[in-house]
């Protein structure tokens, strides 16, 4: 069942353009049983905190600060969609780790982590390293990669059901009245395809299992889909004809898009949460909704922490982009309770039944 574009509303700070910063939406469906009592449930999304000790430390202080004032709000689970590192260095997998348990958020039922291209691949982060990177990369072994990655989040996976013997994506895992399937859209390197690792695309293996997936496993589920790599465009005009476009188009695409999407609108999936364009946006495509949440510590102009909330109660779920009135990389401590919120809806699709 196909639920129309209705009702929209916004307050809050400005927007940035139409499907831009500060939205939210709501989501109607009737994927809830008949008088089943229900409590509210809050799937956070964030994405690309890009730790690093050697070049991010601050993106470990905003991170640290993002956390505590989500929690503070109330989470019940939180999907984070890659780059949660960003040179892939092991020991920063570890820093992230125990970041998260120092928040007891270390377990399947808390958190969702799917990789990014960062965490595999690592990328350039001086000057120098734009020269030499494109060689690096070669040398890098993207299945061992891959191994370290779910070793060092190895509690996150706990109990989700991989569709792939053998390999750690697609999963599914339940989340309250969420369905969440984890994905890869890291692509190997290629020097014609993928030459500095950040292009993304579902493998042949990941679509024929997402296929046989099909649409009835958890009928009344909000089905949501958490991977790394964007759907969206450019929208300032003034990039479009850029450097920036054309190197986008290049090295940071998510490659077979529409097919993707085509794929995600028959599995009936509502709600789309992936990072990799540094900025929260939500936006809708072939009446999916999506939601990037790579603005989250880094990088947007506006230099503020970004999460976006999915809050599901009774019949109703809703997303909202939550940007705190608190800067990152400051020197003073605490969270400001101060949040700015504005709305507006996007059609969704009802979980359950074929057709
Ligand atoms: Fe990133």
């Amino acid at each position: 069942m196909r639920i129309s574009l209705n009702n929209i509303e916004r307050s809050g700070v400005s927007m940035r353009h139409e499907n831009g910063l500060n939205t939210a939406a709501v989501l109607h469906g009737n994927f809830q049983r008949e008088n089943a009592p229900s409590r509210p449930y809050k799937l956070i999304h964030i994405s690309d905190p890009h730790l690093s000790r050697q070049y991010y430390r601050e993106h470990i202080k905003s991170l640290k600060l993002l956390l505590r004032s989500i929690l503070d709000a109330g989470c019940d689970h939180l999907v984070i969609t890659g780059d949660i590192v960003s040179t892939a260095d092991p020991d920063d997998y570890y820093l992230a780790r125990e970041l998260f348990a120092s928040y007891g958020l270390l377990h399947s039922g808390k958190l969702t982590v799917v990789p990014g291209n960062h965490d595999i691949f690592g990328g350039p982060h001086r000057a120098v390293e734009v020269l030499s990177f494109p060689q690096h990369i070669r040398s890098v072994d993207y299945y061992r990669r891959m191994e370290l990655f779910k070793e060092a989040f190895a509690e996150c996976f706990d109990g989700a059901e991989g569709l792939i013997p053998g390999r750690q994506f697609p999963f599914v895992k339940k989340a309250g009245p969420f369905e969440i399937l984890g994905l890869n859209s890291i692509a190997p390197w290629s020097l014609w395809d993928n030459p500095l690792g950040s292009n993304g695309v579902l493998d042949d293996e990941q679509f024929s299992a997402l296929e046989n997936l099909g649409t009835e496993k958890n009928p009344e589920a909000v089905r949501v889909v958490a991977l790394h790599h964007h759907f969206n465009n450019l929208h300032d005009d003034a990039v479009q004809n850029s450097l920036w476009h054309k190197i986008e188009s290049r090295t940071m695409r998510m490659k077979k898009r529409r097919k993707t999407i085509r794929l995600l609108g028959a599995l009936k999936v509502s709600l789309v949460l992936h990072g990799h364009i540094h900025r929260n946006e939500i936006y809708s495509r072939n009446n999916l909704t999506f939601a990037c949440g790579a603005g989250a510590v880094c990088d947007d102009p506006n230099r503020f922490l970004k999460y976006n909330e999915i809050l599901h109660a009774d019949s109703d779920t809703r997303i909202s982009m939550v940007t705190l009135a608190y800067p990152y990389q400051v020197s003073s401590v605490g969270v400001s309770q101060h949040r700015f919120r504005s709305v507006r809806s996007i059609p969704q699709f009802a979980t359950g039944g074929a057709g």
